[in-house]
């Protein structure tokens, strides 16, 4: 399942690459909603309840996808794992994996969705841009917000607010977080922020389990 395994047809590597009840009925009500809703805010508050539930549900995350990653191109051990791709990067699900005292770069996810934890606990630091954005490589940012959050409890995404951000975990197990976002988040182009010296580096994360769809063989 999160094993990147032998094959390497594109269709492997999209779609159910974790295929359980719990995981299709989130996927299907995504579907339905966005189908019936065009405003993302309003999208994304029709999902909580599906959202919640799948959060509230044991047994569909495989241990293999709730591993840490030592090849992480976030550091720090931190793993994340493709659990649904639509095959035009309109949707993904998947899972992060932090270790204990980890954290994530400071970065931005360029879509909307909703990010929930399902184990552990995590300290949340949202960030607000003060300059324009003109400048691709620099960025001038202050806290705008801290938030601790432990098992069921999840935030939406509406870029570009509170987008930009880092986790951490704080909890003496790794914590694991489940995301639904409106791209194919570890393959898009985001940003990587150092809010010390305002840099900005381009940055894609990429998942464990599968290739982004330029790096397939
Ligand atoms: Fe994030």
């Amino acid at each position: 399942m999160c094993d990147l395994g032998h094959h390497h047809a594109d269709d492997a590597h999209y779609g159910y690459l974790v295929d359980t009840p719990e995981i299709r009925a989130l996927i299907a009500e995504t579907e339905r909603v966005s189908t019936a809703i065009a405003d993302p805010a309003a999208r994304v508050e029709a999902l909580k309840p599906a959202f919640a539930a799948l959060l509230a549900t044991d047994g569909w995350l495989p241990a293999s996808c709730a591993t840490a990653d030592d090849t992480s191109r976030m550091g720090g051990g931190i793993g994340q794992y493709a659990l649904y791709r639509a095959h035009d990067g309109s949707l993904c699900l998947f899972s992060l994996v932090v270790p204990v005292g980890a954290s994530t770069p400071v970065h931005d996810h360029l879509a909307w969705g909703l990010v929930g934890i399902y184990r552990g606990r995590q300290d949340e630091t949202v960030y607000r841009r003060l300059d324009d954005g003109r400048d691709a490589s620099r960025a001038q940012l202050e806290i705008s917000r801290r938030q601790q959050l432990g098992a069921g409890e999840f935030y939406a995404l509406l870029p570009p607010a509170d987008d930009i951000h880092f986790v951490k975990t704080i909890s003496d197990a790794p914590s694991i977080s489940i995301h639904l976002l409106a791209n194919d988040t570890a393959c898009v182009w985001r940003h990587k922020f150092e809010p010390d010296t305002g840099a900005v580096t381009p940055f894609r994360s990429g998942y464990a389990n599968a290739p982004c769809r330029d790096e397939a063989s």
